[in-house]
């Protein structure tokens, strides 16, 4: 082994890794061709090194220094050509999984509240405004609660309107109205009570056009000192004019309820007709939305509240019969056959 060969023999290397190193398609390829040519074992340089040993001692550093020459021009073409399949690489990456954020987007499908639960959230809204506060009670209650400490003892007549459904554990039955959330509010709180009651009902009932068996009511009570019936009458006035318009007509009714006394009933001008007369209110020009009444000195003792101290009026109104006259729906069964034909009108 002579200078001359072993310096032809590196310049030949180098010019056959250049373009290799430059061809490589990715870094698996240039990670061999590293190997290849610059392994310290069986690398192809590492072999023509082996050869400097046999040449004389003067020619040893020129073939240093071009050893090194080639291993440079090796290396940094690796480094650029590992640069440019990674850049390569990304550039790919991007490419692929590139997003058009120009597309249209899916809709997706909103629903809405239903017609019976906006008409509470309506509801609780407005006597909100006057400090009533929402409580709920439970669906099966007992014939206490639900009829005896409404002062309904179980031989009274007004059982017939409100008779329902039994259940067998402790004699509960699925309440027939709201009123007995007023005897647990009064349980629960001491006056000044402002409670509103909204919830499901049940009655046994020919079900038509404007009865149902299940169906809605929301109950107001408030308990105070000197409270009366014109308090009544005139939160009553507001409640229907924040519902229904500020010009709608209302009046009060005497009524009947074992619960109150007196009772009345609450009526607005009606909706259909504004007053004149039509088949919807009967041809009376009134349509009735609540019952209501100061509550019966018989109920404040069952809820524990002193009746020489306290008085108390109480309402109950169908919630169904309000969504309807808000809507203009003319049969109340259609509030839970959830046909969305209804319920996307109210988007
Ligand atoms: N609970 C009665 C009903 O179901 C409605 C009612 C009337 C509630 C008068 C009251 C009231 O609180 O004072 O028909």
């Amino acid at each position: 082994m002579d200078l001359a060969t072993l310096t032809s023999q590196l310049r030949a290397l180098g010019e056959e890794a250049l373009p290799k190193i430059a061809a490589a398609p990715d870094l698996a390829a240039l990670a061999e061709l590293d190997v290849a040519y610059l392994g310290r074992k069986g690398g192809a340089l590492s072999g023509l090194m082996r050869g400097i040993g046999q040449l004389p001692a003067d020619d040893r550093p020129r073939v240093g220094v071009a050893v090194n020459e080639v291993r440079e021009a090796v290396e940094g073409a690796l480094a650029s050509a590992r640069q440019r399949t990674a850049q390569a690489a990304l550039a790919a990456r991007l490419a692929a999984e590139a997003v058009d954020v120009t597309t249209p987007g899916r809709p997706i499908a909103r629903g809405s509240l239903h017609p019976i639960s906006e008409t509470i959230s309506r509801i609780a809204e407005i006597f909100g405004q006057f400090g009533f506060v929402t409580y709920e009670g439970p669906e099966v209650e007992s014939d206490a609660t639900n009829f005896q400490m409404l002062n309904i003892p179980p031989d009274h007549p007004a059982r017939d309107l409100w008779d329902t459904m039994y259940v067998d554990i402790d004699g509960g039955l699925l309440r027939t109205h709201t009123s007995p959330g007023q005897i647990r509010v009064m349980h629960a709180e001491r006056p000044p009570i402002r409670a509103l009651l909204p919830g499901r009902c049940f009655r046994y009932e020919a079900v038509d056009a404007s009865h149902a068996s299940e169906f809605f009511q929301v109950e107001g009570l408030m308990v105070d000192e000197g409270t009366n019936l014109a308090d009544l009458r005139g939160l009553l006035d507001e409640f229907a004019h924040a519902m229904f318009g500020a010009g709608r007509a209302t009046r009060f009714r005497p009524g009947y309820y074992p619960f109150t006394e007196p009772s009345v009933a609450f009526d607005v001008g009606c909706l259909v007709c504004g007053g004149m007369g039509c088949p919807a209110c009967g041809r009376t020009g009134w349509m009735t939305i609540l019952g209501a009444g100061m509550v019966h000195p018989v109920v404040l003792q069952h809820g524990g509240i002193d009746p020489e101290r306290y008085q108390g009026f109480a309402f109950g109104m169908g919630v169904e019969r309000i969504a309807m006259l808000r809507h203009g729906i003319g049969d109340v069964r259609i509030f839970l056959d959830n046909d969305l034909r209804l319920l996307e009108q109210f988007r």
